[in-house]
């Protein structure tokens, strides 16, 4: 149920809004994360986010909301203290902004942008969060040049896209820091994950950010160690924000994933032609029949494929074979691949996300169901895969 209640607010007082909620100036002047408001402007603030506006004049609100929507007046919030920061350093070539989960950087690189392009800036964003993208999809990290005032970056479309394979840089570091340092030119503010806690974090974080070599490191509350480096590094209080969820988060990915794919078509990629990256078994030596037979012997199934891989054997086998497990072989089910994510680049190595419907082993034909207009000049494999409801879990099998 929609009702519509009005607030006023002195100036310099605050008004907390969580959404979903509809809000319009009805009298005097505000500021949304850099953004100056007038009256009438119109606000919409997403489920899932606050959103703060500040009455640089006396106010009046008009606000559409329902029963999970939440508002606070205040007298203060960490806004001012962003707002003054975040000043200096508009204009500052590549801004990196970090903390913990839900410390608000997210808001606080939607404020950075904000302020650029009311100085007449030009600025782009990169989202390097690859659990929670907000510029694309989960797996992939995006750049988008800024045009119009933000509040969610959720509202801007990747222009620039790679595909990293994993929903946790823990996964794939490099291929992670190596999308994101080729997408960093010109002035970009680039927001990241909330993964900060523990050495195997800071060796990540400190790797990304030497790549970058950012002038700025903004960090939401107090750095470790990691945030320290020739860099200037500025420390911002975190926002006082509600968390959202484990669950919330995966709702998140699964409706992100469906937006990406459902509406794709199918169609096939001859592996023999488009090279195939990040894949052990389409880029090892291919084993002959003599192998065939000697891991029918050990494993009891004659393989489709083989392949060898340092020590390893990596067999494919017909589905729902009976084979013995053996600890020389790694056993591969033929259309145990399907819902694999997938990267179809083009020749300027743009990205888009696909998923694996099936592989035909024999003739290497993978048949993808992806949005990517045109031949793929390459594929990147990765190790996330979909349930046909689009929630995703981590695939660990070689392929
Ligand atoms: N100044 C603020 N005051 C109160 N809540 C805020 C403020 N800024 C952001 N939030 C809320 O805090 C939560 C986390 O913010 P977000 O920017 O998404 O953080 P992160 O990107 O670090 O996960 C969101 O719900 C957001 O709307
Ligand atoms: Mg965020």
């Amino acid at each position: 149920m929609i009702e519509n209640k009005e607030f006023k607010l002195e100036a310099g007082k605050f008004l907390e809004v969580t959404g979903p909620a509809a809000v319009r100036v009805k009298e005097g002047e505000a500021l949304l994360m850099g953004k100056p408001l007038e009256t009438n402007d119109l606000v919409v603030v997403p489920q899932w986010r606050t959103y703060v506006f500040k009455a640089t004049k006396k106010c009046k609100f008009s606000i559409s909301l329902t029963k999970e929507t939440t508002i606070n007046v205040v007298e203060n919030n960490v806004f001012d203290v962003w707002t003054k920061e975040l000043e200096r350093l508009v204009g500052a070539e590549r801004v990196v902004i970090a903390g913990p989960t839900d410390s608000g950087k997210s808001s606080v690189t939607a404020t950075l942008l904000n302020l650029n392009l009311r100085s007449g800036k030009e600025v782009s964003v990169i989202d390097s969060d690859v659990g929670q993208n907000n510029l694309c999809y989960p797996t992939m990290v995006c750049k988008t040049k800024v045009r119009d005032y933000v509040f969610t970056l959720s509202e801007l479309e990747g222009e620039e896209k790679r595909f990293t394979g994993t929903i946790t840089p823990a996964v794939h570091t490099s291929r992670v820091i190596s999308s994101v340092t080729s997408l960093v030119k010109g002035n970009v503010v680039i927001d990241t994950d909330g993964w900060v806690d523990g050495y195997e974090a800071g060796y990540y974080k400190h790797s990304l950010l030497r790549a970058v070599e950012p002038e700025v490191v903004v960090y939401m509350g107090k750095a470790p160690w990691w945030a320290k480096g020739p860099w200037e590094l500025v420390e911002l209080p975190p926002s006082p924000g509600k968390e959202r969820t484990r669950e919330d988060r995966r709702s998140i990915r699964k409706n992100r994933y469906r937006k990406a794919l459902e509406k794709c078509k199918s169609f096939d990629i001859d592996l023999r032609e488009v090279p195939a990256f990040y894949s052990v078994l389409f880029n090892s030596p291919e084993g002959d029949e003599a192998l065939k037979e000697a891991v029918r012997e050990l494993i009891g199934v004659k393989p489709i494929m083989v392949v060898t891989n340092n020590k390893k054997i990596i067999a494919v086998v017909p589905k729902r074979s009976k084979y013995r497990k053996v600890k020389e072989v790694e056993v591969l089910e033929e259309g145990e691949e399907r819902g694999l994510l997938v990267g179809l680049g083009n020749e300027k190595g743009n990205e888009e996300l696909g998923m694996i419907v099936k592989i035909d082993y024999r003739y290497r034909l993978m048949k993808v169901k992806s949005c990517f207009e045109g031949k793929p000049k390459y594929v990147s494999f990765g190790s996330v895969k979909l349930d046909e409801d689009f929630t995703d879990h981590v695939w660990r099998k070689p392929i």
